[in-house]
């Protein structure tokens, strides 16, 4: 056994998420390039006079993207280890070691509400949204008993972080898309421990979307949504393969123990090895931008407005 045969390491110990993370190019730019475009679309060149928080920071990759438009910056992350190395980076972040879900209810609680000018969520979002609806332990998943329950606790959420927002704020987060061949393997596997709720993977996607054209709908602000192709690389099989079971997989032992899921995973690889060893696999990922602002009248053009 070593540090990356734990179940979840990938996230709790020190190293191993930089180490094994593959680098997503959209376009040709990597997915921190487009916070960074957002952001400076948004808010043009860093002035560092924005508040901003960020849950699931991880190790502050796209905080990076971030930190220079923030004069008070707040990065939350249950994970300690992330933490850390989130600090070590931002050394001037206050930062928040807790489940995002509690993260929220802590700054609402502390009277912050309507206080950021950015909420961002990376590639993050669909742990605490997923964790409504099911607990994963390494002897298995456990759905909630009350799973319609669960979902309006997850729009709830979704509401209470855009609460959070100052008027003409920005949500915005990077979601994963379920639908690529990389995704669907993924689901398929974690399909033999327990199905997804709603019907499949992609529920926690498709209800942030939901409850944000929700709020949209209520007249608190617009949604955009925009999904782009792309690819993970990784430099060699090894590195593909590591991918997989330990930040897919989680190395959940019910699941990179079990010989087919590893026939599985090997031969995708092989598929996508490109001449020169590299493994260039197919992804996607959803981009998507609250901004809060009273719809429908602001965007008029000025003429329209009387
Ligand atoms: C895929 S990583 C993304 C990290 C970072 N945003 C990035 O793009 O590199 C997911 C992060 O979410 C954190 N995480 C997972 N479940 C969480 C939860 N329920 N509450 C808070 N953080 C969570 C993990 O510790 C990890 O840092």
């Amino acid at each position: 056994m070593t540090e990356l045969d734990d179940f979840r390491s990938v996230y709790e110990v020190s190293g191993v998420y930089d180490r094994l993370l593959l680098p997503h190019y959209y376009h040709g730019r990597e997915d921190i390039d487009l916070i960074s475009d957002l952001m400076q679309q948004h808010h043009g060149e860093p002035a560092a006079d924005l508040e901003i928080v960020e849950f699931g920071c991880g190790t502050g990759r796209v905080t990076s993207s971030l930190d220079p438009h923030a004069r008070k910056l707040v990065v939350a992350d249950y994970s300690d280890t992330m933490i850390e190395a989130a600090t070590a980076r931002f050394p001037r972040a206050e930062t928040i070691c807790a489940d995002t879900r509690d993260a929220v209810t802590r700054l609402h609680a502390d009277g912050r509400a309507g206080h950021f000018n950015v909420v961002g969520a990376f590639w993050s979002l669909s742990y605490p949204l997923g964790e409504f609806f099911e607990t994963m332990t390494p002897t298995g998943i456990r759905p909630t008993a009350d799973q319609h329950g669960s979902r309006s606790a997850a729009v709830e959420f979704v509401h209470d972080l855009l609460g959070l927002l100052a008027s003409d704020g920005h949500m915005l987060a990077l979601f994963f898309d379920a639908d690529t061949p990389e995704q669907r393997l993924v689901t398929r596997q974690w399909e033999r421990i327990a199905p997804f709720p709603e019907g499949g993977r992609r529920y926690t996607r498709d209800l942030l979307l939901d409850a944000l054209r929700e709020a949209e709908d209520l007249g608190h602000g617009t949604l955009t949504h925009i999904r782009y192709g792309g690819t993970a690389l990784a430099r060699d099989r090894d590195a593909a393969q590591k991918w997989f079971e330990a930040v897919h997989l989680k190395n959940h032992p019910l699941l990179v123990r079990d010989r087919q899921v590893r026939a599985e995973v090997a031969e995708f690889i092989a598929h996508h090895e490109q001449p020169d060893g590299q493994i260039a696999i197919p992804s996607g990922v959803h981009v998507i931008d609250f901004h809060t602002v009273v719809h429908p009248s602001c965007h008029l053009p000025m003429q329209a407005q009387r």
